[in-house]
């Protein structure tokens, strides 16, 4: 009796002294396990007198419950203290500002490709995709560029080391090889608009880029002429630039074109005056496009009877569509990719 009566006066102490629950686990083995001390002597109540077994059974009871209802109440401590440690570490300070991701935006030149693309589908054409890796037949015979067409040096044009050096793997200069490739696959009419990057030979500065965007235009069908071209660019330009922005067609030369033209916009800077201006150089005007009425000897290539159809193609240039719509200069603003350009046209329709 008088180990038990220890045993239950060290418990508390003890209980109160184990940090974490595998302690308790411990501890609790240790004062009522099978090789605990009660439960020695419990084992032990055989060899007492009959008349001292219900004494000793029942201070053994109560010890026993005394000790457990100890341990019951330290886990539970042990417990809520584990899960407010863990409750502790996973602490979010909801007052803190919260990290914003910036909002993405079309380029302005994915916008202006866009909007261009629009105006055109309004009029019937489809829009086609073509390599940007191109075979020199289309970017150059295809479209009555002769082998000798000083676009064809390497200091114009870039030149890939790839496949049959007889094939001329090219970057291609501008979009036209699509003229070419579109009317190979398709019978006439053809009304169709193709944008695309388009690579040159040239030293980056501030008004030239080895890269930039046009967009091809082709329409082949029985009977167009220049009138039909003229009205088309005429609608486009109202309706991209707005009814007041002066344009002009020049006669040009291009192989691809009889006869062919140049499109400007009176210059934004200058207002169409040319008096000392950075823009446009002092002539008034900014060249869009390339133009013209397509060569019969492009049909002949592709297969069209030049007796049968006639049409009209166009090239602009995006970079400078998007320079004369919002005023920017110099063009380079329009693909170096500034954020603090590029911000101010997100969202522009
Ligand atoms: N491909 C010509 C250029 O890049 C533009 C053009 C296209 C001219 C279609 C006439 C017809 O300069």
């Amino acid at each position: 009796m008088e180990q038990l009566a220890q045993i239950v006066a060290e418990a508390p102490a003890q209980v109160a002294a184990v940090s974490s629950l595998a302690e308790l686990d411990e501890l609790e083995a240790r004062l009522l396990g099978r090789r605990s001390v009660i439960a020695e002597l419990q084992r032990g109540m055989g060899s007492l007198p009959p008349e001292r077994r219900p004494e000793v059974g029942r201070a053994l009871q109560e010890a026993r419950a005394e000790l457990q209802d100890l341990i019951a109440r330290r886990r539970h401590q042990l417990e809520r203290e584990a899960e407010n440690l863990l409750l502790e570490e996973d602490r979010v300070d909801v007052t803190l500002d919260a990290f914003r991701l910036p909002g993405g935006g079309e380029h302005l030149i994915q916008q202006t490709i866009d909007e261009v693309c629009e105006i055109f589908i309004g009029l019937g054409y489809v829009v086609a995709a073509g390599p940007e890796a191109e075979l020199g037949y289309y970017n150059f015979d295809a479209l009555n560029t002769p082998p000798t067409h000083p676009s064809r040096l390497e200091s114009d044009t870039l030149y890939l080391d790839w496949g049959d050096p007889a094939d001329e793997v090219l970057l291609r200069t501008h979009t036209s090889p699509m003229q070419a490739r579109f009317m190979e696959a398709h019978d006439p009419p053809v009304y169709v608009v193709v944008p695309g990057k388009v690579y040159r030979a040239d030293t980056p500065d501030a008004t030239h880029s080895p890269v930039f965007h046009q967009i091809e235009g082709l329409a082949v069908d029985s009977d167009i002429t220049m009138s039909d071209l003229k009205g088309t660019l005429a609608h486009f330009a109202r309706e991209f630039f707005g009814p007041r922005q002066r344009i002009r067609l020049l006669p040009h030369f291009f192989p691809f074109t009889e006869p062919s033209a140049e499109m400007h916009a009176a210059c934004f800077h200058c207002e169409g005056t040319g008096a000392a201006c950075r823009v446009c150089g002092g002539s008034g005007w900014i060249e869009l496009m390339g133009c013209g009425m397509v060569d019969p000897n492009v049909f002949e290539a592709v297969g069209y009877d030049p007796g049968e159809v006639t049409g009209f193609a166009f090239g602009m240039g995006v970079e400078r569509l998007a320079q004369v719509r919002h005023g920017l200069s110099p063009i380079r603003h329009v693909f170096e990719n500034d954020i603090r350009v590029l911000r101010q046209f997100r969202g522009i329709a």
